[in-house]
Formats: structure tokens, C-alpha cells, sequence
């Protein structure tokens, strides 16, 4: 295992950086705050594959600095609970959040969320993680918690970018790991 990266703590700690918002926009095109993966197009998809509407309820797992799920308050006018381990991130949101004018309909909360959630069943008409699930350890935990928080035909959506083909040394393999949880298969030829 290579060492750990300070990835998150730069980028959320860093957020307000002119240095930092140029490379969101350059990377993304639209600046949603983030440090996923997540294309500017597939953010603009997410409201409509999880049907919000301005009385949905949603939870984003894993928001990182918050300004996407600012965004959907901002546009969709739905009220979101936002997640993170990180507190640099969950700082960030909440003064965006306090100067956004939706403070009232965006909340976030540090929480690790591999020791569960907090809230009653039921209690959410969507929920989503954007490249956040591959670094949580027992992950399917965190899924039956989501299932369990969701109202009935109530919506979930993630993604994550992982893949790694190709010829590849342990070295690579153990840096690009170092902040994820990942499972590696090796696929071995079939003999004869
Ligand atoms: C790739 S970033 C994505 C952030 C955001 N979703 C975005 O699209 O920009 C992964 C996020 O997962 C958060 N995270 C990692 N482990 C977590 C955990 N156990 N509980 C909550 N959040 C976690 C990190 O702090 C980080 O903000």
C-alpha cells in the first residue's frame, strides 16, 4: 500500500482558490465544486434519472465540498442532506450553504457513513453518491442503509470509476488505491 494522499483536504480546504476553481472549470467545463469523475453532462442528468421535483427530499452520500448539491436546492429547489467524512468539505458547504440563499433547504453533515445513517425509515424520496461508495469499507452495509432510509419507489443512483486494465506494476496499483478500498481480480489465462 503506497501512502495515504491528502487529496480531500486540499481540494475542500482550497475550495475558494482562484488556482483551484480554474482547474474545476478547465477538468469539468461547469464548476460543481467537485472531485469526481462525474462528467458536467451526467451532473446535468442526475436530477432528471432521479425525478426530482421541488418537494423531494434527497440525501447525497459523500458531497464533497457541496456546491452540487447547493445546485440541485438552487435549481430543483428540493431540500438535500449532505454527507462527508471529510470536515474541510462539510466546513465549505456550510458557508456556501449560509451564503447561497437555501440554507433553509441544504444542510450537511460530517458522518461517516460505513457506521450507518441516522435517519428513520422512509424518510427520503432519493438518494445518490457520486464516486464515493469504492472508498467506503463494507459498502454493501452502506447500501441496505440507503434501501432502508429510501420511501417506497423512492430512487438511488451511483457511480464510481475504477477500472484498471491493462499491464500494470503493484507499485502504480498501490498508489492509485491508497484512498480507496479496492478489490483487485486477476484474471489468469484458462489452460488447456
Ligand atoms: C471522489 S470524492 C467525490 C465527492 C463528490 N461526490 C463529488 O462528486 O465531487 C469522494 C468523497 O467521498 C468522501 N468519503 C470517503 N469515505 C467516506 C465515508 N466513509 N463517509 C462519508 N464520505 C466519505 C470523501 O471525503 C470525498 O469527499
Amino acid at each position: 500500500m503506497g501512502a495515504r494522499l491528502d487529496l480531500y483536504n486540499s481540494a475542500y480546504s482550497n475550495y475558494e482558490s482562484e488556482v483551484y476553481r480554474q482547474v474545476r472549470i478547465e477538468t469539468y467545463g461547469q464548476d460543481f465544486g467537485q472531485t469526481s469523475w462525474v462528467t458536467t453532462e451526467e451532473s446535468r442528468e442526475i436530477p432528471q434519472i432521479l425525478q426530482l421535483e421541488a418537494s423531494s427530499s434527497v440525501l447525497e452520500v459523500g458531497c464533497g465540498s457541496g456546491r452540487y448539491a447547493l445546485h440541485l436546492a438552487e435549481t430543483v429547489g428540493c431540500s438535500i442532506m449532505g454527507l462527508d467524512v471529510n470536515a474541510p468539505g462539510i466546513d465549505n458547504a456550510n458557508q456556501l450553504a449560509t451564503t447561497s440563499g437555501v440554507a433553509a433547504r441544504a444542510r450537511f453533515e460530517q458522518c461517516d457513513v460505513s457506521k450507518g445513517l441516522r435517519y428513520n425509515d422512509e424518510t427520503f424520496d432519493a438518494a445518490f453518491a457520486n464516486d464515493v461508495l469504492c472508498h467506503i469499507p463494507g459498502r454493501l452495509n452502506v447500501l441496505c442503509e440507503i434501501l432502508r432510509i429510501l420511501k417506497p419507489g423512492g430512487r438511488m443512483l451511483f457511480s464510481d470509476a475504477l477500472v484498471v486494465g491493462g499491464m500494470i506494476f503493484h507499485e502504480e496499483i498501490a498508489t492509485r488505491s491508497s484512498i480507496a478500498i479496492t478489490c483487485t481480480v486477476h484474471r489468469e489465462r484458462m489452460s488447456d
